[in-house]
């Protein structure tokens, strides 16, 4: 049984959709975040692909930390723009998590472009890893489809969740309770994979 499990990240809204769906599978291993690392390294993310940026975070704190490590990484791909933000969501109007100035730019390069040519998904990929064994890592993702609107609706979420509209719900993120958006997030389904693959994927480490 795996006893301690680090989440390499600081957002604690992960940290507490990971904790809560892990409790909820019985997997009774304790969580640890960046927060109780002394002096954790930054992890320049570099990659193109949200695997490659999740698989960098997971090695460096595996490697720092000892731990069986878990890290994320997410974006929002839009058709009409090849899909951009793509790897570069969190900065893509310059500065990182601005997200008034990455909504205003997204608007901005859809400007002209008509309804149903604003379709687009969010991503999450999440990469589980052992120090030592890299060439074993558990890589799994969770998309969630949607459309860019014009105009932002709903005060709650972050990031890109006032223009994300998920058609089957007639809402965009912003606009639904946490426990809503989970059900159908990119995240959300990119954990309810992690879990699924999780016993078969530690019983066959070697
Ligand atoms: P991260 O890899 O989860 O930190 O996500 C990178 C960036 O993608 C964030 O800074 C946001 O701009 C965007 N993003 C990821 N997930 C979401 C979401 O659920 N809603 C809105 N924006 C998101």
């Amino acid at each position: 049984m795996v006893k301690e499990i680090l989440f390499a990240t600081t957002n604690q809204g992960k940290v507490k959709e990971l904790k809560e769906a892990f409790a909820q599978a019985g997997i009774e291993a304790e969580i640890k975040t960046n927060a109780d690392l002394k002096n954790p390294p930054i992890v320049n993310e570099y990659g193109t692909t949200f695997e490659q940026n999740a698989k960098l975070k997971a090695h460096e704190l595996a490697e720092f930390s000892g731990m069986m490590t878990i890290a994320d990484d997410s974006g929002l791909m839009v058709d009409a723009l090849n899909g951009a933000p793509g790897v570069h969501s969190a900065r893509y109007a310059g500065i990182a998590h601005d997200d008034a100035h990455n909504n205003a730019k997204l608007l901005a390069e859809l400007g002209g472009v008509p309804p149903e040519k604003r379709t687009a998904k969010f991503n999450t990929t999440i990469v589980a890893s052992i120090p030592g064994k890299f060439d074993q890592d558990l890589v799994v993702s969770g998309q969630c489809a949607g459309q860019i609107l014009a105009v932002p609706r709903g005060e709650d979420g972050f990031g890109y969740d006032p223009l994300f509209y998920v058609p089957e719900k007639g809402k965009t993120f912003a606009q639904m309770t946490l426990d809503e958006k989970n059900s159908l997030s990119h995240r959300g389904r990119a954990i309810e994979k992690l879990l699924a693959a999780w016993s078969e994927w530690l019983a066959q480490i070697n």
